[in-house]
């Protein structure tokens, strides 16, 4: 289990499968962090799901912003109680289910695209971007580096199929723009972790068609999910947003996570 005086600092917890994550972790009595463009968003969804205006003032901290704000970014990866010696710490963990919104367009190869084609990929670098001021800043921070949890997709691996047939036109033509994205985020990730990057560890999430919003109550449960790596994939259509945030709680954030340490784990039904 993390240690009490560190935090969780997420990205994305409007959206449903890190809000659900958000919860659990809130749930479990874990302090936490979050970027939010629109806090009142984030503070209603977790109202929502039944967690108490004074478990918010208690454990959790938003800081209102875009991830294209570096000095955000690095508020959401402080620790702002560390006390009188003035040391600064880190979040222990990172999650980021950062995504754009889907949007049509004119075009019969590319009938789907984003409203930010890059945001995944934005969003890492300026995590990381982030994380090295930090570093540079205050060195000490470099000894306790977080980890980083990020929600991509199926359908990017090189290694392995893990789309069913049904869904591969979907997939590696029609969704072919935020995939390429996806792609870059999980590069990024990994080449930055590890010796001299700006992650400890890194773990890489694949669910399949997401289903559902974020309510906890609605999910499945995350023990039924079937789980599978980027060698041996779980090969599925749909998953739970809620299940996947509750999985990522259960075997990441609750954790800590080493584990899971380099997989790319596919989640689906
Ligand atoms: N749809 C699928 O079937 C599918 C399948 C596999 C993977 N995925 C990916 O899985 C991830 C999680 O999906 P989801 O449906 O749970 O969540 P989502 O609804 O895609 O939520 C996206 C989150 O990113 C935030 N965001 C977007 N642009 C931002 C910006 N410029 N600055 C700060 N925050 C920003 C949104 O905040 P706001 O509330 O402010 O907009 C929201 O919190 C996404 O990356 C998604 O693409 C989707």
């Amino acid at each position: 289990m993390t240690s009490p005086t560190t935090h969780i600092a997420f990205f994305g917890a409007t959206g449903g499968c890190t809000n659900a994550c958000l919860v659990h972790t809130l749930n479990a009595g874990l302090h936490a962090t979050a970027l939010a463009r629109t806090p009142t968003k984030l503070v209603d969804m977790l109202h929502a799901q039944g967690i108490t205006q004074d478990v918010i003032d208690a454990q959790l901290t938003i800081f209102k912003g875009d991830i294209s704000d570096i000095h955000a970014i690095k508020d959401t990866l402080t620790n702002h109680d560390a006390g009188t010696t003035g040391a600064v710490t880190l979040a222990s963990q990172i999650i980021s289910g950062i995504g754009g919104t889907p949007q049509m367009q004119m075009s019969l190869r590319r009938p789907v695209t984003i409203d930010n084609p890059e945001i995944c990929a934005t969003a890492t670098t300026n995590i990381i971007k982030a994380l090295q001021e930090i570093y540079k800043a205050q060195p000490s921070t470099a000894l306790h580096k977080p980890s980083i949890t990020v929600i991509s997709t199926t359908g990017v691996s090189d290694v392995k199929e893990d789309v069913p047939f049904a869904f591969r036109i979907l997939y590696h033509v029609v969704l072919a723009d935020p995939h390429k994205d996806k792609k870059e985020m999980e590069r990024l990730v990994t080449e930055n972790t590890g010796n001299g990057g700006a992650f400890r560890g890194a773990v890489i999430i694949r669910p399949s068609l997401l289903m559902g919003d974020q309510s906890v109550k609605e999910g499945q449960g995350w023990e039924k999910l079937r789980v599978g790596r980027e060698d041996e994939p779980a090969v599925g259509y749909t998953v739970h947003r809620a299940d996947v945030g509750q999985w990522i709680f259960e075997q990441v954030v609750k954790t800590g996570g080493e584990a899971r340490f380099g997989q790319r784990i596919t989640l689906t039904n």
